[in-house]
């Protein structure tokens, strides 16, 4: 299924009217952001994690699309940006302190100069962003890191640059979304290049017989020069696109 179309408008500086919708159960909602924009807006346990961070563009990308995930996460709270209970989960997977309501899953990715963000009700959602590079040698990544099926399709696509960047986001996608990284084993489930986007198949360690048609797959490109991806295990998940994040400040 693909990501509904409304119009992403990355760059914007103030907040959009329909920044303040709701989150309907059955909806990952999606911001785009820049990470050129302003960091600001985190905690201070943040800035102190942020502050360990060896390089100043990691750096960078924490601090803004984090301070960015508070204010978005924020609103359908009802709390303030700086009150947003946010631990480090499970594998290094950010999540909610339990208990809060609505009981939002959400899920951040960051690449080149770009940052997306998605957020559900009872749902976990994953996300990955890539900026497209030219110059990776497409084949031996796909060795190392695709399923055999995976391989096959990239090295029959009219465009392999571009099946090896859609496989490798939706892969990201979906062991985000499920939170155990790539413990669950790169090689051990199967998505497509094509659209729609799919989980063809899953073997990981606790699949249901049925996983794979218990998830949904979706495109988020909206960038030029990046692709996207979202997963959800839910298989009627709609993708409400919202533009851009709010900025700090
Ligand atoms: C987090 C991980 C799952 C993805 O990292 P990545 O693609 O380098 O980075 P992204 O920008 O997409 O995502 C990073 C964000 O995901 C979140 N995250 C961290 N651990 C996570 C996990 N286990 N599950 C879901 N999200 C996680 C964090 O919010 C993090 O950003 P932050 O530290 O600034 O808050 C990483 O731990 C990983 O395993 N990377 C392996 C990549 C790989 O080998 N891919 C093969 C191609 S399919």
């Amino acid at each position: 299924m693909n990501a509904r179309s409304a119009p992403v408008e990355p760059e914007r500086s103030t907040l959009p009217p329909e920044s303040q919708a709701p989150i309907r159960d059955g909806e990952v909602h999606v911001w785009h952001g820049s990470l050129n924009a302003a960091p600001g807006g985190v905690s201070p346990a943040e800035e102190a994690l942020a502050r360990r961070m060896r390089s100043a563009r990691r750096r960078r990308e924490f601090l803004v699309c984090r301070g960015a995930l508070r204010r978005v996460l924020a609103v359908p709270l009802g709390i303030e940006p700086l009150a947003v209970p946010i631990l480090a989960g499970a594998h290094g997977k950010p999540s909610l302190a339990p208990g809060g309501r609505p009981a939002l899953g959400f899920n951040v990715s960051h690449s080149g100069e770009r940052f997306v963000v998605a957020a559900a009700v009872g749902m976990e959602p994953g996300v990955d962003i890539e900026r497209i590079r030219t110059r990776r040698s497409l084949f031996r990544l796909a060795r190392r890191f695709f399923s055999p099926a995976e391989q096959e399709e990239v090295a029959a696509a009219p465009d392999p640059r571009h099946a090896f960047y859609r496989i490798w986001t939706r892969k990201e996608a979906v062991i985000k979304a499920d939170g155990r990284g790539v413990a669950i084993g790169l090689d051990r489930f199967d998505v497509n290049a094509g659209e729609p986007p799919a989980l063809l198949d899953a073997r990981w360690a606790g699949a249901a017989p049925d996983e794979a048609a218990r998830w949904s797959l979706h495109s988020l490109d909206a960038v030029p020069g990046y692709v996207a991806a979202l997963a959800v295990r839910s298989p009627a998940a709609a993708v409400v696109v919202r533009g851009a994040a709010p900025p700090s400040g």
